[in-house]
């Protein structure tokens, strides 16, 4: 790939490499699949890895300054931790490890609307050329291949199947519940899944409701923004997960499939590296243009991307939040009838890298003994 390939039409950023073997997980045909040597190759990365990276390389080029970036240090690690997750199978606690499997997979299923609700002709609402950029190729292939990485596509399944798989070959085909409601009610979405047209309306309605940015800049375009920049942070944190996942379900006296479970997960991870790079680049790439309002007024992209980025921050901050808390009420709610409860409970929170304070607040384990 040279440096001055950076246009590419949907086709050739939807297109995989071929593969000596199609990914096939317990008779499903999965996105993907197997080089001749046996590793796995992802989906759809032929053009668009090499694309994205070009990308990212002019802009290094053109601006000097690092792409908009969250460091996984400064991201929360998981909730429970593997020493937690273990300890809780280890006492025949599966339950809440199923459920979080359960949960992952749902939220992939919900990755489907990333090709949604994008501007139509993003170059109009900025004064620079955006060509060879990866924003101007969001709605040519970037959006859509992300969609079926999550959901899968046509007759191949993705990450949502994925993770359900895992957990079914890891707990041997549990009872499992339908959690999509419950997960769109948590993420402030109506609990039944919308048709396209009242789904588009209700993203319009919304747009203008959290209106961040000058009245002058599309509300939709902000809507878009706002989402790449919440969906970034949740595939940074992302990453947690999986470490978290492969460490626990590699665990071969504690789940099942001699580490299949574990090999699955590694390959979604690999597929979700196209997803953080597509979109650092992209914000990046617009923080450094200058949008151009309804009006023609200029607004420089370094203060309405900043204000986006950091309101990201702070939902992502109590997202995390929220979600420990739901965690820590499903475990507690698992113990419920345990004639050890107590003691599990207390051994439980002993591991952690944070616990439930005495006022509600969560705190990490040194602060909770005094010794820090
Ligand atoms: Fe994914
Ligand atoms: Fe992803």
């Amino acid at each position: 790939m040279s440096f001055t390939e950076l246009n590419f039409d949907f086709d050739a950023l939807l297109a995989s490499h071929s593969y000596r073997e199609p990914l096939v997980i317990g008779g499903v045909r999965c996105h993907g699949g197997y080089d001749d040597c046996g590793n796995y190759v992802s989906p759809r990365t032929l053009n668009r890895v090499p694309a994205i990276r070009a990308w990212q390389e002019r802009y290094r080029k053109d601006f000097g300054y690092p792409l908009l970036d969250r460091a996984m240090e400064d991201t929360p690690p998981n909730y429970p931790n593997v020493a937690q997750a273990k300890f809780l199978l280890r006492n025949g606690i599966r339950e809440p490890m199923i459920r979080t499997l359960t949960r992952i997979g749902t939220v992939e299923g919900f990755g489907a609307s990333i090709r949604f609700g994008a501007v139509e002709d993003i170059q109009r609402h900025f004064v620079e050329d955006l060509s060879g950029t990866a924003t101007a190729h969001l709605t040519r292939g970037l959006y859509e291949a992300h969609a079926r990485d999550e959901a899968g596509f046509d007759d191949e399944a993705g990450h949502k199947q994925m993770w359900w798989a895992a957990r079914d070959i890891a707990f041997e085909n549990p009872p499992v519940e339908d959690l999509a409601a419950e997960m769109r009610r948590a993420m402030g979405m109506p609990a039944e899944p919308l048709p396209l047209a009242e789904m588009m309306r209700r993203m319009a309605e919304q747009a203008m409701a959290d209106r961040l940015l000058p009245a002058d800049v599309d509300p939709m375009l902000e809507a878009q923004l706002a989402r790449m920049a919440r969906l970034l942070l949740i595939e940074i944190n992302a990453f947690h997960t999986f470490v978290w996942a492969e460490a626990v379900l590699s665990d071969t006296s504690l789940v099942a499939g001699d580490g299949d479970p574990a090999r699955i997960i590694s390959f979604i991870r690999a597929d979700e590296t196209p997803h953080v790079e597509y979109l650092k680049c992209a914000l990046s790439e617009m923080r450094e243009r200058t949008f151009r309002g309804a009006s023609g007024r200029a607004y420089p992209g370094r203060e309405l991307i900043e204000a986006i980025w950091q309101r990201a921050l702070a939902t992502s901050a109590r997202r995390g939040v929220e979600g420990r808390n739901a965690e820590l009420a499903e475990i507690t709610a698992a113990l419920e009838g345990n004639p050890r409860r107590d003691e599990l409970l207390e051994e439980f929170h002993a591991l952690g890298d944070l616990r439930p304070g005495p006022d509600g607040q969560w705190v990490a384990i040194q602060d909770a003994s005094g010794a820090n």
